[in-house]
């Protein structure tokens, strides 16, 4: 008898919060269509082919939490992500999916937690046969910097609900048993929010996904390494249109956001870009620009030297749809913490840096080709588990 002579065919039930935004409307797009016309997203899956015995691809369902009013078929519409007519084809199946309103409160997240905790009862008793995992896809925020020490006890009585909502969704996740997506750039994997979740046994995944410009800058940057040519510069421009755009005009909720996309490259490189100026000479900037709303454009300007260190630039523009690359992303992460819970993995799971762009655990591998050998070193390991 093998592990998945153990696991019977489950349905995957993925607990969105923030699950009327751009991604969480695209995700829920992507599941339907899973279901009724699979060709148009099976083969933009990583996991496409993975662990679909024991989590089959058309049984998927999404639930969560949102404050927007519209139903989710008019919010897919409003966040202007697909054409009209692919999104008529699902809008019948999106407006059913039951997302909560979460109160609108300047309450603590102790409060809340206990609420979401609830919420995750009653979507568990509604479809007890299901496997969850919840998925943060939450406006970045301006998070406060809590201390490293503060303890669960001084979280849920010091942090403000209205600031830092992903602190409460991610802690009642854990306390319920259910692993964690933290695709935003927002910091809920405190230690005490980590040590939960080895003491509970639940795997955490986070955080920001890495999904254009920083995936194909890291691509990009082994290949300039490998071959000594030293990165003098890098100038990287975004522009773009959704409300993920607009709320990254406010500096303070940019902050995290823009630390995630600067600092990895230093890291991949292994020295400072700058370092003959004195000063980084990495520099990113995002700018909201309405007319694009969810088409994303990117462009990248990489000054680096050869020998006797003659200058030479690489350009590249991004020409990229921000919800159509995250969502197939948030996908394969809740299909794999899915699979990687059941099997008893317990806390941040490093071996997914591949998709994120700060990857949180012990010595997370962030070099494109380590993050790709460890996402084929945890595949062989799962299969051969379960077969
Ligand atoms: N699109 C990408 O390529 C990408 C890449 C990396 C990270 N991210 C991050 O993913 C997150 C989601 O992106 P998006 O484009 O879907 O953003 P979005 O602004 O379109 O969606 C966020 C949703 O969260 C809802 N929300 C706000 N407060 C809430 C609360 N307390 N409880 C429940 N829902 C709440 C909002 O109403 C909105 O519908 C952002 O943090 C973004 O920075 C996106």
């Amino acid at each position: 008898m093998t592990i998945s002579d153990h696991f019977q065919p489950r349905e995957l039930l993925i607990l969105v919060a923030g699950a009327k935004g751009a991604i969480g409307s695209s995700l829920a797009a992507a599941v339907e269509a899973l279901r009724t016309d699979p060709a148009s997203v099976r083969p933009g899956l990583t996991t496409g082919e993975l662990f679909t015995d024991i989590l089959p691809l058309d049984a998927i369902r999404v639930a969560g939490w949102d404050p927007c009013d519209a139903p989710l078929n008019q919010c897919l519409l409003q966040h202007r992500i697909l054409p009209e007519a692919v999104e008529r084809r699902y809008g019948e199946a999106l407006a059913k999916v039951p997302i909560l309103c979460p109160e609108k409160t300047a309450e603590k997240i102790g409060g809340q937690v206990e609420k979401i905790l609830g919420d995750i009862e009653g979507f568990q008793a509604r479809w007890p046969e299901s496997l969850p995992v919840m998925v943060n896809l939450l406006p970045a925020a301006a998070v406060p910097a809590p201390a490293e020490t503060f303890n669960l006890g001084r979280l849920y009585a010091d942090i403000r609900w209205e600031v830092f909502p992903d602190l409460a969704y991610a802690i009642a996740a854990i306390r319920a048993g259910i692993p964690l997506v933290n695709f935003t750039p927002n910091r809920v994997e405190l230690p005490a929010v980590l040590d939960l979740a080895k003491e509970v046994g639940v795997p955490t995944a986070g955080r920001d996904g890495k999904t254009g410009q920083t995936y194909f800058k890291i691509v990009l940057a082994e290949a300039l390494r490998v071959r000594g040519l030293y990165v003098d510069g890098w100038y990287s421009l975004n522009i773009l249109g959704n409300e993920d755009g607009r709320n990254l005009m406010d500096p303070d909720r940019a902050r995290g956001k823009l630390a995630n996309k600067t600092d990895i490259l230093d890291r991949v490189l292994g020295y400072p870009v700058g370092e003959r100026y004195g000063r980084p000479t990495h520099q990113v900037r995002i700018e909201y620009y309405p007319p694009r709303g969810d088409a994303k454009e990117a462009w990248d300007v990489v000054d680096f030297l050869g020998i006797f260190d003659m200058p030479m630039s690489i350009r590249l523009n991004l020409q990229g749809r921000d919800s159509i690359l995250a969502a197939p992303m948030v996908l394969d992460l809740a299909r794999w913490l899915a699979v990687l819970g059941s099997l008893g993995r317990k806390g941040p799971v490093p071996e997914l840096g591949f998709f994120f762009k700060h990857p949180v655990g012990d010595n997370p591998p962030e070099r494109f080709s380590d993050q790709l050998a460890a996402l084929e070193r945890l595949k062989a390991e799962v299969t051969a588990r379960l077969s």
